[in-house]
This record gives C-alpha cells, sequence and structure tokens, in this order.
C-alpha cells in the first residue's frame, strides 16, 4: 500500500478479496468500493472524475456476492457500497480504471 492511500482509508484490520473482471484482489475491509479501487490504483481513481458522494454516478458497477452468479447482477454506486469478502464485479463503469486490471 502506498502512504497516500494510507491517509484516505477507513480504518481496518485486514483485508479481504474480491474479484473484479475476472482479476482477484486483496483489498481493506470496512471501506467503501471506490475506496478499495483507489487502494488498488491510486493515480487513475484519485484524478478521476469522481464526486464521492452519490451525485454523479460515473463510478457505478455491476456485482454480485459470494455464491451467487451473474445472473444476480445488480447494479451499485461504488462510492456508496462497502466491500465484502467473495464480492464479485463483473462489470464497471467506464470512468472507473483501474491499473493492471482496466489498463
Ligand atoms: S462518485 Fe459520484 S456517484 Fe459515486
Amino acid at each position: 500500500m502506498s502512504d497516500q492511500s494510507a491517509d484516505l482509508l477507513d480504518p481496518y484490520e485486514k483485508l479481504i478479496n474480491l474479484e473484479i473482471i475476472g482479476k482477484r484482489v486483496s483489498v481493506p475491509e470496512k471501506n467503501r468500493l471506490l475506496r478499495c479501487f483507489q487502494y488498488l490504483s491510486i493515480n487513475t481513481i484519485s484524478y478521476g472524475d469522481f464526486c464521492w458522494n452519490g451525485d454523479c454516478t460515473n463510478c457505478q458497477i455491476w456485482y454480485h456476492l459470494k455464491g451467487q452468479d451473474e445472473q444476480n447482477d445488480r447494479p451499485a454506486l461504488s462510492c456508496r457500497l462497502e466491500c465484502e469478502e467473495g464480492m464479485v464485479i463483473t462489470r464497471l463503469s467506464r470512468f472507473i480504471e483501474l491499473e493492471g486490471i482496466t489498463k
């Protein structure tokens, strides 16, 4: 983790596993997904076009939970939704660019 992103995160004790577009990643528990994306890709998210408060919808994702499949996919705003162990994110808004995942 970079020192930059450490300041932005809510307190956490461990990392949890998620899948983003087929790639397994570890992110800090008890944080909203957009913060988790920022943890993974500090520059693209920090300088991305995001309001961080539920207004712009640029942070939209589609996801299902552990044990579900793509038929259960639902949309969510990643600046609002907390990460959860085993979550599977299947689609990202075009505004979300993640180093090593989408680029
Ligand atoms: S960042 Fe604007 S709605 Fe989530």
